[in-house]
């Protein structure tokens, strides 16, 4: 929980941002004739709407001029009737009015084409960006996890990608509409008339001005309200996930507290915002009446005094109206911009995680189908987790050979390193130094699916998806047929239960498992595990939630599935491990005792005292299931 801050990590440097704007955007380059249509769209949108106020200076002309009214219009006006001398006017203003329906038609076209298309390439872009994350997600070594909480590697793949997809959508959309109507207008202002043009953009700066305080104001507190989101999800989303810790630990008081914290600060920038708003919108809306009242005060002036046609200054007013939007937009954008910068940057550095390298000695071993034999090496391997403080190494100077068909126990307290040994096999982790070999090779060697296709694994927490009983089970092997599955389920002895489940082997479970046992959760594991067929097994405690007798009948299942399989059997129980060929006891990442059972007890050492405190628990509790049970909890 307290990883949050620390994964958030460094803000990228402004130049980094853009760079990896610039990467997403290049994923749209596939789409260019999307972008190609919307910008044809764009230009038809901006530069029809630019043509309006030259129509109503047009149409200004003719009621105000109308010896300017045309041939037309001179020759009606020959005959000295009125009504007649109107009528071309009327006929141009006819005209004009079509021309306007016209040119609001083809308008309409190009809005619908700028925004059906750039919507369409930013949603693409989107897309495109949500699948490569996920795929690089589960490409991604275990180290990564065990930096970054879920809850930030969860917001990257929404919100961030949501504000790429704005960012190279109609981010971009609205953001050349209004250069080209801001370089549009004001070159026609200078065209009409340059004096009230510079009037007005003398006028300009206290408008800028008040933008870009608000902007600056503003994009911090979007910031904090970015950060401050991101920490909620994760505390929620750790509560969600650890809803049962918490309800048991009583620990809803601190968190709903942390959460109020959160909460709170999100509120207050939110609020922050809000009031900023409130305050740049009045203000941005004044000074455009400002402007009005200028540009009508001093035009006005002039085309009383007859030095500008009217036509002009209504064109005009309507181009300095063009401006308005524009630059009311501008923080707004900024922001958007911002956090699409700020988003494609997360994504990026997600993007570019180192992953699993896969085969990278160079003798990699070439994929095939043929199984291993099963021998498997730990020579002089030493490891630290990479998030650890460095100088703690689960395992130091490990050395343990497993031989083909073998089954061998990993016994010791918890903390001592087995589960890493499990983690190195599976190459979740590669060791700090020395070699793990499978078959004489190097496990860097094996093509990293190969390797996971010949070890089957059961983990101390097994997690089960939201699919049916049947699905979970085939996990490894989705073609299994249902006389497999029963067959594996039978073996881990859970095939019972699941007939007893409404629904059977169709039964859906619960994202965490609910609605079964850990026990049974387990057992669901192995089934999965014992499918797969794998010609090694790697068993992590796999059997530390089964009662005794169920535990039995699982050994049993497993010595008549087990033979020609090598076998890693990891436990805290002595009854668990006692059945093994051969048994390694751990401590502090070394091995101090190995031997077979009876070779242990003789021995006398840490072996014979673990055994005889399990036992005589056993025997003074006289309850035999309830006493193992005991015996293994950690
Ligand atoms: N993901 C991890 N990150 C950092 N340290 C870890 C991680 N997993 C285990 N450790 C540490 O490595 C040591 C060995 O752990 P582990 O192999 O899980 O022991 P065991 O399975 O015997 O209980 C412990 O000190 C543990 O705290
Ligand atoms: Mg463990």
């Amino acid at each position: 929980m307290q990883q949050a801050g620390r994964a958030q990590g460094v803000p990228p440097s402004r130049r980094d941002a853009w760079r990896a704007y610039l990467r997403a955007m290049a994923i749209a380059k596939r789409h260019w004739w999307r972008m190609a249509l919307a910008f044809a769209g764009m230009m038809i949108d901006s530069l029809t709407i630019l043509l309006v106020p030259l129509l109503l200076r047009w149409a200004v002309d003719i009621l105000t001029k109308p010896e300017a009214a045309g041939a037309a219009g001179d020759a009606a006006g020959l005959l000295g009737f009125a009504p007649a001398r109107l009528s071309p006017a009327g006929g141009q203003l006819a005209r004009i009015a079509l021309f306007s329906l016209a040119l609001a038609v083809f308008r309409a076209a190009g809005i619908y084409l700028e925004i059906a298309m750039q919507e369409s390439v930013g949603n693409w872009v989107g897309r495109d960006i949500r699948s490569r994350l996920f795929q690089k997600l589960l490409r991604l070594p275990f180290e990564f996890f065990d930096r970054r909480p879920t809850g930030d590697i969860m917001s990257r793949l929404t919100k961030d990608v949501d504000a790429v997809r704005d960012g190279t959508g109609f981010v971009v959309l609205i953001t050349v509409v209004n250069l080209v109507m801001t370089a549009g207008s004001v070159t026609a202002m200078l065209l009409l008339d340059t004096t009230l043009t510079l009037v007005v953009l003398l006028v300009a700066p206290p408008v800028v001005l008040i933008t870009l305080a608000y902007t600056r104001a503003v994009n911090p507190l979007y910031q904090e309200v970015e950060a401050r989101s991101g920490t909620l999800h994760t505390v929620a989303q750790e509560n969600i996930s650890g809803i049962r810790v918490v309800k048991a630990f009583t620990r809803a008081p601190q968190e709903i507290e942390k959460f109020e914290r959160e909460n709170q600060a999100l509120f207050t920038a939110n609020l922050g915002i809000a009031r900023l708003n409130s305050l740049a919108g009045p203000a941005l809306d004044l000074m455009g009446v400002l402007l009005s009242l200028v540009i009508l005060g001093f035009g006005g002036y002039r085309v009383a005094t007859g030095s500008l046609d009217l036509g002009v200054l209504m064109a005009f007013t309507s181009y300095a109206s063009f401006l308005y939007w524009p630059l009311r937009q501008t923080g707004w954008l900024a922001d958007l911009i911002g956090k699409a910068l700020a988003g494609a940057a997360r994504i990026f550095e997600l993007l570019d995680e180192r992953e699993q390298p896969m085969g990278e000695l160079p003798r990699a071993v070439t994929s095939t189908s043929q199984r291993v034999r099963g021998r498997l090496e730990f020579r002089d391997v030493s490891f630290a987790y990479p998030d650890g403080d460095g100088a703690e190494y689960a395992l130091r100077g490990f050395n343990l050979v497993i031989h083909p068909g073998e089954r061998v126990a990993i016994i010791g307290a918890t903390g001592s390193g087995k589960t890493t040994v499990a983690n190195l096999i599976a190459r979740f982790y590669d060791p700090s130094a020395g070699q793990v070999l499978l078959d004489g090779r190097d496990l860097r060697e094996w093509p990293l699916e190969e390797l996971r296709r010949q070890v089957g694994f059961v983990f101390q927490d097994n997690f089960l998806f939201s699919l049916s009983v049947r699905d979970n089970i085939c996990l490894g092997r989705p073609d299994a047929d249902p006389a497999q599955v029963r067959e594996a389920a039978e073996a881990a002895q859970i095939a019972a239960t699941i007939d007893r489940l409404p629904h059977g082997y169709d039964a859906v479970v619960g994202e965490r498992g609910i609605g079964l046992s850990g026990g049974e959760r387990q057992r669901i594991a192995l089934a999965r595990a014992l499918l797969l067929d794998p010609p090694i097994l790697v068993l992590d405690d796999s059997t530390a939630s089964l009662d005794a007798h169920t535990e039995n009948a699982v050994q049993a299942a497993l010595d008549r599935r087990a033979a020609g399989r090598t076998v890693v059997i990891i436990a805290q129980r002595v009854a668990t491990a006692m059945r093994a060929d051969r048994i390694v006891v751990m401590d502090k990442g070394v091995i101090v005792e190995e031997g077979t059972h009876a070779e242990l007890l003789a021995r006398g050492g840490v072996y014979a005292q673990l055994y005889r405190e399990q036992m005589s628990l056993r025997a003074g509790q006289g309850d035999q299931e309830e006493a193992s049970r005991v015996a293994g909890v950690r």
